[in-house]
């Protein structure tokens, strides 16, 4: 079991644990609860496919459908939540990020190394949400205007250490990532 005794130390741990998200297929870092905050106060949370992490530039990115209702509503409020849980280690990220939209020329780049059978995730026909007739009432029609990434830029990190004695802290952007030690 993991202790900590210096900020640094743990913020290493957990950074090297979101790193194995897009490293690591079987790594629960893989798949975060993305949560957006709707205009009538329900929060959402969907399950989204960490594309990349980037500590030095504190970025995550996601790639997601221009026409789904998490495009609507990060328009409106860009703030989101991002949160993992790693059983194995034992770990809770919470992670709060702004997140700025790409989508047209920019993305075309990203588009070319999206593998074709995972292109179909970008633009069904009818759109993301729409009520169909039956379950399989639908078409894929991958088109790259559909496609967008979604790079969010993080502003705070929680990390929950569960243990004998749980370790609890909180790190900011605003102070340089320098981190404060909570009462779990
Ligand atoms: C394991 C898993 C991975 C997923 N990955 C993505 C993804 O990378 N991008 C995406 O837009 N939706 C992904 N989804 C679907 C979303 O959870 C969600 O249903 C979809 O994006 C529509 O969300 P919205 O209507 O809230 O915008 C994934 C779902 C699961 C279960």
């Amino acid at each position: 079991m993991k202790v900590f005794q210096k900020l640094d130390d743990f913020l290493d741990f957990a950074w090297g644990q979101i790193s194995r998200g897009k490293a690591d297929k079987k790594s629960p870092a893989r798949h975060p609860t993305f949560v957006t905050s709707s205009a009538d106060g329900f929060p959402n949370a969907r399950t989204l496919v960490m594309r990349r992490s980037d500590r030095k530039n504190n970025q995550i990115e996601f790639h997601t459908d221009t026409a789904s209702s998490k495009m609507l509503v990060l328009e409106e409020n860009p703030r989101a939540g991002i949160h993992i849980w790693l059983p194995k280690v034992q770990l809770q990220i919470q992670i709060e990020v702004v997140v700025e939209v790409n989508v047209g020329d920019i993305i075309i780049p990203n588009w070319k190394n999206v593998p074709t059978s995972s292109r179909t995730a970008y633009g069904t026909i009818p759109s993301p949400g729409t009520v169909i007739g039956s379950s399989h009432a639908y078409d894929y029609a991958p088109d790259h205007k559909r496609f967008a990434v979604l790079v969010c830029h993080i502003q705070s990190i929680q990390l929950l250490l569960l243990g004998a004695k749980h370790t609890r802290a909180y790190y900011k952007n605003t102070t340089n990532w320098q981190g404060e030690w909570l009462s779990p």
